[in-house]
């Protein structure tokens, strides 16, 4: 099999670190990136052993011209992309928010990370990814995104995860039969700073799944929407 080269948006905390350790134990090239650089370079530190051959690149996901700067970078040195996981995300709702009172502002500084990053993120990568005709893409959306589960709260993080999810599903179809294969995932209730405290789950468990499509074999899934590898309701 050839080197597989993934990039992981927003990784230098919390589930995105832990893709991109999982995925360099794996043998896959990470290339981390991280909006501070100065954060990401400590983070390829604190991968200790399994950070060694972790490549660095800064990526503000709000920024076409950091987008840019990434695409020409992994375009010049590994002439290919096989994984992008699209991680980085914000929850910018102020607490108790409600859809009848929140900010426009909120739900456009949003949707700039959660949907228009990874839709611009894409529309750089699938060109790469076709020419060898291979490509993973992974979405981390939330239940908070699910329309069969939809209720109060959060309305502008709501609004960009079920976006993301109209992403995954629109792209699966248009990239049916090229090899690409894009699907959604929802890394459940996580322990980091987006999830705090309290959260019962670890970033090893989330990070799991997220690695598990990033790694699919050729007759995987595409379009679809998992938790724990198994398909949940969109
Ligand atoms: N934790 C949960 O319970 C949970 C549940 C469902 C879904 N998710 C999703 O899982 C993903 C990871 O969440 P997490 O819990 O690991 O969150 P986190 O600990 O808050 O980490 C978020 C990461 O995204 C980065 N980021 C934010 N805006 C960015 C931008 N404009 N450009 C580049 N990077 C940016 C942050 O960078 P800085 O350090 O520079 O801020 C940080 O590295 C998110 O998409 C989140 O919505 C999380």
């Amino acid at each position: 099999m050839d080197q597989r080269i993934a990039v992981v948006t927003g990784a230098n905390r919390g589930i995105g670190l832990e893709i991109c350790r999982q995925l360099a134990r794996r043998g896959v090239t990470v290339i981390l990136t991280s909006r501070s650089a100065a954060k990401g370079r400590a983070a390829i530190k604190a991968l200790g052993e399994a950070g060694t051959d972790v490549d660095y690149h800064l990526l503000d996901v709000t920024s076409p011209v950091s987008i840019k700067a990434l695409a020409a970078h992994v375009a010049r040195r590994y002439g290919r992309l096989d994984v992008l996981v699209n991680n980085a995300g914000v929850m910018l709702d102020p607490r108790g928010s409600r859809m009848v009172d929140a900010k426009p502002k909120t739900f456009r500084d949003t949707l700039e990370t959660n949907f228009f990053g990874p839709l611009q993120l894409a529309q750089v990568f699938v060109p790469l990814m076709k020419k060898h005709r291979y490509g993973r893409i992974v979405n981390l959306s939330s239940g908070l995104g699910q329309l069969t589960d939809m209720g109060a709260g959060t309305p502008a993080y709501r609004v960009s995860k079920t976006s993301l999810n109209v992403l995954t599903r629109t792209l699966a179809a248009e990239l049916n039969g090229t090899g690409i294969l894009v699907n959604s995932m929802c890394p459940g209730w996580v322990k980091t700073r987006m999830g705090g405290p309290h959260a019962p789950r670890t970033v090893e468990q989330a990070a799991a799944t997220a690695v598990w499509l990033a790694t699919l074999p050729d007759d995987g899934p595409s379009g679809g929407f998992f938790r724990d590898r198994k398909p949940i309701p969109w």
